[in-house]
């Protein structure tokens, strides 16, 4: 018998595609949230609180690429998101099976308005999201800029259920024991979570809670005026629309990259018929 050729022993590799990133872990938070990390591409670099287009091969051999916040900050060695898990989604009902391993698409793009070039300065940033709205900031609270820049950071969440806050309830907790970050967050940050069809400690829409003054009577802090309060909003159309209007209500101006004020806002995704 002749010495196989060790060639063709080797399975063949398997196909990269492109802009491939390998799945490095996930975890699943409710039947409805996950998320996961991945490699970084070497090349990309991004500002805390962008977002890339990523996704999965299709069927037609086509990518299918949905936009999503890089939830880790930019001096992460790592990418990690945080998803819904759609049941019928084109993409997510197939991306929430991803395991470690795995390769998904990310194009190494990285845009959005949830940065803090966009904001003049201010004192106190408010992070105002609702459901996976709070994936940008995920970002930012992780980001040293955001603590270097501003005495006071208020992390505002509001979901329907307690389960659906703990993503960013872990975060923040694992924030004060971060060798990197730890010391620099100190008592800065106030984290004020509320959910809307669950009883919890603090209850209540993010608007509501704006408007009539609860939060700022919780927290024991003034009622936000445009010398020195910025804010960053993230959740669906009809909740960046409402706050929109009460952030203006309090004098904020609303600013972009190019022209940077005193509130920012981008959709955490795009509803059905808009
Ligand atoms: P799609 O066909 O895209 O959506 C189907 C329907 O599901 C939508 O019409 C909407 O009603 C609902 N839906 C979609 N996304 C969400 C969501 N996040 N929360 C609640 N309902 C939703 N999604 C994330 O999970 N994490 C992110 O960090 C994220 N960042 C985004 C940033 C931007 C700027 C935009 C525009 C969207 C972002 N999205 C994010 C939404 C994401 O692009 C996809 O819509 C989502 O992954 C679902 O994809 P799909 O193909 O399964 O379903
Ligand atoms: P509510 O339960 O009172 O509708 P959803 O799961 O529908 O995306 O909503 C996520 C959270 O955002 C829920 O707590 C919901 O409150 C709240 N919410 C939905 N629409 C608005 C809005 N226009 N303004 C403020 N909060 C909103």
């Amino acid at each position: 018998m002749s010495e196989a050729d060790p060639m063709t022993l080797t399975p063949p590799a398997k196909p990269h595609l492109p802009d491939a990133q390998i799945v490095t872990s996930v975890k699943h938070w409710t039947d409805r949230l996950f998320s996961f990390r991945v490699t970084r591409p070497k090349s990309l670099r991004f500002r805390s609180g962008e977002f890339v287009m990523i996704g999965l091969m299709g069927d037609t051999g086509k990518p299918l690429l949905r936009a999503y916040s890089i939830a880790s900050p930019a001096w992460d060695d790592e990418l990690e998101f945080y998803s819904i898990k759609v049941p019928e989604g084109p993409l997510t009902s197939r991306l929430q099976h991803i395991q470690v391993g795995d390769e998904i698409i990310l194009r190494p793009k990285p845009v959005g308005t949830l940065v803090h070039d966009a904001l003049m300065p201010g004192k106190r940033l408010w992070l105002l999201s609702t459901g996976t709205g709070f994936a940008p900031f995920a970002s930012l609270l992780r980001e040293p800029e955001t603590y270097e820049k501003y005495e006071q950071v208020i992390m505002m969440h509001t979901c329907r259920e307690v389960a659906e806050l703990a993503y960013g309830r872990a975060l923040v907790e694992g924030l004060k024991d971060d060798p990197l970050i730890g010391e620099l967050v100190g008592d800065k940050l106030s984290y004020y979570p509320t959910t809307t069809r669950e009883p919890f400690h603090h209850m209540g829409r993010v608007t509501d809670n704006l408007a009539t003054g609860k939060v700022f009577a919780d927290l024991g802090l003034p009622v936000m005026g445009p010398e020195n309060d910025r804010a960053m909003v993230c959740g669906s159309l009809a909740f960046n629309i409402d706050v929109k209007a009460i952030l203006e209500g309090f004098g904020l101006r609303e600013g972009a990259n190019s022209d940077p004020k005193e509130f920012v806002v981008e959709k955490a995704f795009v509803g059905d018929g808009i």
